[in-house]
């Protein structure tokens, strides 16, 4: 059964010279959760932000910090995402050859541990753990940058992981990422998805951060 829907804004496309600014207007708006880029210039080819900007979004918000992470090996700095204060820490499959391990690891430093998969990547690769995980994140844009076209392709792949997910771990959360808008929110919200992250729609929507979380937050309640 899905969770409460969702919406976590993607601060990789706020206005970094004002960022605790753009994270209260989400919040003050109804945003759910906020959600931080982490990009290391080698798994994706953006380089983006590290444990530093996580604190700084831990001391701007109360809101869960749903940290995504798009970089190689990263056990080595889970702990310092983890003290900076993110709650969840979703690794890649691929960048993860013991995957179970991470896991664990997530999960001893009391965050909730998240697992994604490229659009390239089929549910197979995260089947061992699904039962394990907090979350699964399905990515619908290719990762690596914000204002992508939404795949199609992922309505599919998210509804045959809401059933695997009901079987297996029904309270886990069902996350899509890349290219969601009010038109392309509600197909994967028919197809069982339960969180939400949106950049470009929520902080480059024409009348505002306020107007862009509204108007998704809308778009959940059917
Ligand atoms: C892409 C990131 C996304 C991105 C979403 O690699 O993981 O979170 O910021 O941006 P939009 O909503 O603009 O597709
Ligand atoms: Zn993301």
């Amino acid at each position: 059964m899905p969770n409460t829907p969702i919406l976590a804004p993607s601060i990789l496309a706020a206005d970094f010279t004002k960022l605790g600014a753009d994270i209260a207007a989400c919040e003050a708006a109804g945003a759910d959760w906020i959600h931080v880029d982490v990009m290391d210039g080698h798994f994706v080819p953006n380089l983006t932000l590290g444990p530093f900007i996580v604190d700084a979004c831990r001391r701007a918000t109360d809101l869960p910090l749903d940290v995504h992470l798009m970089i190689e090996k990263p056990e080595n700095l889970l702990e310092d995402f983890a003290k900076a204060g993110a709650d969840r820490l979703t690794v890649h499959v691929e960048t993860c050859p013991h995957l179970h391990r991470t896991i664990q690891q997530i999960k001893d430093l009391d965050c909730k541990a998240g697992v994604t998969l490229n659009p390239g990547t089929p549910i197979s690769a995260i089947e061992p753990v699904l039962h394990l995980v907090d979350l699964v994140l399905v990515m619908s844009v290719n990762p690596g940058f914000g204002g992508q076209v939404f795949i199609e392709e992922s309505v599919a792949k998210i509804a045959e992981l809401r059933s695997r997910l009901d079987s297996v771990n029904p309270h886990a959360w069902l996350e899509v990422d890349g290219g969601i808008s009010e038109a392309t929110l509600p197909k994967v919200r028919s197809a069982g998805t339960d969180a939400f992250v949106a950049g470009s729609a929520v902080f480059n929507h024409p009348d505002g951060i306020t107007e862009g979380v509204r108007v998704l937050k809308s778009a959940l309640k059917f």
